[in-house]
């Protein structure tokens, strides 16, 4: 029998906690991958590692100064870009056949979008492309006949917990939140959490603002949204449950009643590893589930601890670029919190105050989300000047 050849990737975000997951995958997965470029920001010595571990050809980071330093200290061989420009190089470079979009915030949807274009499968992590520009990505993805294969861990199991039905029998989707390190704080104490309270997620080990948005639930909120758009279901077809656990990834309900649900360790090597060799399954390197030791709860959640949640269901039923204008009003207040410029609490008010003051439009290019999104910045900052 012949080998099978490595697949060729190309990693958007390769010094986060998602790409840094996926190059464990490739490592643990030897002559199944190939890496044919990394787009990063700014951890230069990582990327350094990385380049002489995987040998890639492209890479990208943030600014010039640390593309020029970077260029130094690599071999000729490897071509060096920067920014936007860079991240796109990445993203289509010649020869990849699936990108991993794992670069954080609405700074994904551009380098995203062009590797849709030019006909690259797409493991998506970064939501937020779903989440500013929905109805775009999808028909874009139909047009070139791309796969769109998440990378969420909620949704890789209802892309599981649907193989097999027919999207006319799905009565709902479930998707499961860990309810994050606040689930069972006093709401009047919520006002003081401090930044590195926030960041402890009990569950999962993330990069900064998904930590966050999972102490807010605004990350759930962003998974609605996501899922609406991944999976065509409108938001009454899409609820949300806590499970402390998160061992239950998510499910999904059928017209007869029964429920197709994935388990598995909460550890992103599993869905990484399952949208880099879809349809195969290979070792994600995680330890196996002992369901012995399992205890499984489920609860609604409280909208009051988590006002957020339900902003999010607003803003997908306001539809058009009010998605977008929820997620860069949260980048902006996650970023103020996490410079302990805004109390936890705060990050409620603005988003609700930037997105009652938002006419949504049709999304119809990327230059409409980019200039939402830069309308919704600016709101969410005064907003925050007027809050202090
Ligand atoms: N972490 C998880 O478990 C998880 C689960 C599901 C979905 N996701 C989604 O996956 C995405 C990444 O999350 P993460 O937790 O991996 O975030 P992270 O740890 O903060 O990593 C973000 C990555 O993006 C890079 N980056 C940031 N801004 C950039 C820019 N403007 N241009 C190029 N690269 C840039 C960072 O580079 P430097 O570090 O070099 O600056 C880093 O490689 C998010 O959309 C998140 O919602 C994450």
């Amino acid at each position: 029998m012949m080998e099978k050849r490595p697949k060729v990737l190309a990693i958007l975000g390769s010094t986060g906690s998602i790409g840094r997951n996926a190059l464990e995958v490739v490592r643990a997965n030897p002559g199944k991958f190939s890496v044919a470029a990394l787009a990063a920001g700014n951890n230069i010595e990582l990327v350094k590692e990385q380049v002489r571990e995987f040998g890639p050809s492209f890479v990208s980071v943030a600014t010039k100064e640390a593309a020029d330093g970077l260029r130094a200290a690599l071999p000729r061989s490897v071509k060096v870009g920067y920014g936007v420009d860079g991240a796109i190089q990445a993203a289509t470079i010649e020869g990849a056949e699936m990108v991993l979009s794992a670069i954080s915030g609405a700074a994904g949807l551009v380098p995203t979008m062009a590797a849709i274009e030019a006909g690259k499968d797409i493991a998506l992590a970064n939501k937020e492309t779903l989440v500013l520009a929905g109805p775009l990505v999808m028909e874009e993805v139909a047009r070139r006949a791309v796969k769109l294969l998440p990378v969420d861990s909620e949704h890789s199991a209802v892309f599981q917990s649907l193989a097999g039905h027919r999207n006319s029998d799905i009565k709902r989707i479930i998707l499961t939140a860990s309810g994050g390190p606040f689930l069972n704080t006093p709401i009047e104490a919520l006002q003081t959490v401090t930044v590195a309270e926030a960041l402890k997620h009990p569950r999962w080990k993330m990069g900064k603002r998904i930590s966050i948005d999972s102490a807010t639930l605004v990350n759930k909120g962003l998974e609605v949204i996501e899922a609406s758009y991944l999976f065509g279901l409108p938001p009454s077809k899409i609820s949300v449950v806590i499970h402390p656990q998160s061992v239950v990834h998510s499910m999904v309900e059928y017209i007869d009643g029964s429920i197709v649900a994935q388990m598995s360790n909460p550890d992103m090597k599993g869905p990484i590893a399952y949208a880099l060799s879809y349809p195969e399954r290979i070792d994600a390197g995680t330890p196996p589930l002992d369901l012995f030791g399992l205890t499984l709860e489920f609860t609604a959640p409280d909208l009051k601890r988590f006002p957020c949640l339900g902003l999010s269901y607003d803003a997908l039923t306001m539809g058009g670029t009010a998605t977008a204008v929820l997620n860069a009003a949260d980048e902006v207040a996650v970023e103020m919190f996490l410079k302990g410029l805004l109390p936890f609490t705060e990050i409620y008010r603005v988003l609700s105050g930037v997105l009652s003051r938002h006419s949504p439009a049709p999304v119809r290019s990327v230059e409409d989300v980019l200039e939402a999104d830069a309308w919704a910045r600016d709101e969410a900052r005064g907003l925050i000047k007027c809050l202090n």
